[in-house]
């Protein structure tokens, strides 16, 4: 005989199959369903945990369970990558009316929390614990996007009292922009498809006051290089060994192979800022990322935080609290990687039909590519000296097989 407890997950999803039960419906109450099912508050509790658990259902704190929908199996994946955030807009804009609609202490009780709201704090931490970065509350800092937080670390003192800043070459076009338009001290170092000179970089760590080394740990913007667990080591012992600071952007990290850990994992002495935004993830125009500090560095980066803004938008931030919370960012996460996955092999396939099978890296949402005997300006913005180089970029896109077509003779 079927249990009370599975008949009560059986019965929900049934209903949710069938469309009797549809996204953001509430489940009657749990007294509503004891005295259905007869059974103890206990047991329905339970169910109810249970189809949480799976991602069928989400809780709302003193009001009940919603439906959140299962990840159905035959949900679209040939999305284009460019509308995939669209996806995570419908369960995000829940989340929205749920903060708003609540009317919490969070918004008219509130005093001022540079650091953040202390229920995102709350889930990033969980988050962040799922994907190998351990960390207390007090180092996490919630700011509005990672511009933010870099800007701040370009702008503030080191404990190390040091004032370069060493980037890697090519890098996000925005951290180049940073440094260069506020005339920082800044070195470059080399990182391409042969990887970083880590002789080079020791003799740079040794030789000059570098404040700290800026990189991309997984799926590198431009290039979508990704440090194996040597390199990751190595960074670590090396920051420690010469007291330079590691900024770790690590804006891809949601989408990173399982077992591949962060910089951050293996840095046991405190040198390793991690910094992972949610635009990738959700959408960029929700402009809120998670910062690790060491805690040598906290107390500083909030004095700087305080100057520019005293809270990180306290709706959108309860919004991300609950959207994490519920299960929604996981299930939303599980799909862009299935869409991430499907993609890559489509665009393997198409690496092959024109022959290409060396000199590029595959990235989630794009494939760069040297070019043997020519060079392009599509990288332009992300070289310090704004130089023509051999890599190429192509967006996984409508256009991938005209633009490997057009290129292909260079590769
Ligand atoms: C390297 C890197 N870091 C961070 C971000 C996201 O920045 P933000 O959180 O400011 O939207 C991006 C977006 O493309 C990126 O390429």
């Amino acid at each position: 005989m079927t249990s009370k407890y599975s008949r009560i997950c059986q019965d929900i999803k049934q209903n949710i199959n069938q469309g009797l039960l549809k996204k953001g419906d509430k489940i009657p109450s749990i007294r509503k369903l004891s005295k259905a099912y007869g059974c103890s508050k206990d047991t329905v509790q339970h169910a109810l945990l249970e189809l949480k658990y799976q991602n069928i259902l989400y809780a709302v704190h003193k009001s009940g369970y919603y439906v959140l929908e299962g990840m159905q199996e035959n949900d679209e994946l040939d999305i284009s990558l460019t509308d995939y955030s669209n996806r995570a807009y419908e369960d995000f804009r829940l989340c929205v009316n749920e903060s708003l609609e609540g009317r919490e202490n969070y918004l008219f009780n509130y005093y001022h929390q540079q650091e953040g709201l202390e229920a995102l704090i709350a889930s990033f931490q969980k988050q962040l614990e799922d994907t190998g970065v351990y960390s207390k509350k007090k180092n996490i800092v919630v700011t509005s996007g990672s511009q933010q937080a870099l800007y701040i670390l370009t702008q503030m003192d080191f404990p190390n009292n040091k004032e370069m800043i060493l980037l890697e070459q090519p890098t996000y076009h925005r951290m180049n922009d940073l440094v260069r338009s506020q005339n920082l001290p800044y070195m470059t170092i080399k990182r391409d498809f042969q990887g970083l000179d880590f002789k080079k970089l020791e003799e740079l760590f040794q030789n000059y006051p570098i404040k700290c080394f800026y990189t991309i740990s997984r799926y590198s913007n431009p290039l979508g290089l990704t440090y194996h667990l040597q390199e990751k080591q190595a960074l670590a012992e090396l920051a420690y060994k010469y007291d330079v600071y590691i900024i770790e952007d690590d804006y891809m990290g949601d989408f990173a192979k399982t077992g591949d850990l962060p910089i951050h994992y293996y840095d046991t002495h405190e040198k390793v800022i991690y910094l992972k935004s949610f635009s990738m993830t959700l959408f960029p125009a929700l402009r809120l990322s998670s910062l690790v500090l060491p805690q040598n560095l906290t107390r500083s980066f909030l004095d700087y935080k305080r100057l520019i803004d005293y809270d990180t938008n306290l709706i959108m931030q309860k919004a991300l609290s609950l959207y994490i919370d519920n299960g929604m960012f996981a299930k939303n996460l599980k799909y862009l990687n299935r869409v991430f996955a499907h993609h890559m092999k489509q665009t393997l396939a198409k690496l092959a039909k024109y022959q290409i099978t060396k000199n590029y890296v595959l990235a989630p949402h794009f494939v760069s590519l040297y070019l043997t005997d020519a060079k392009s300006d599509s990288l332009i913005e992300n070289y310090m000296n704004r130089e023509r180089s051999h890599y190429l970029r192509l967006t996984i896109d409508e256009k991938l097989s005209y633009n490997l077509e057009k290129w292909k003779s260079h590769l």
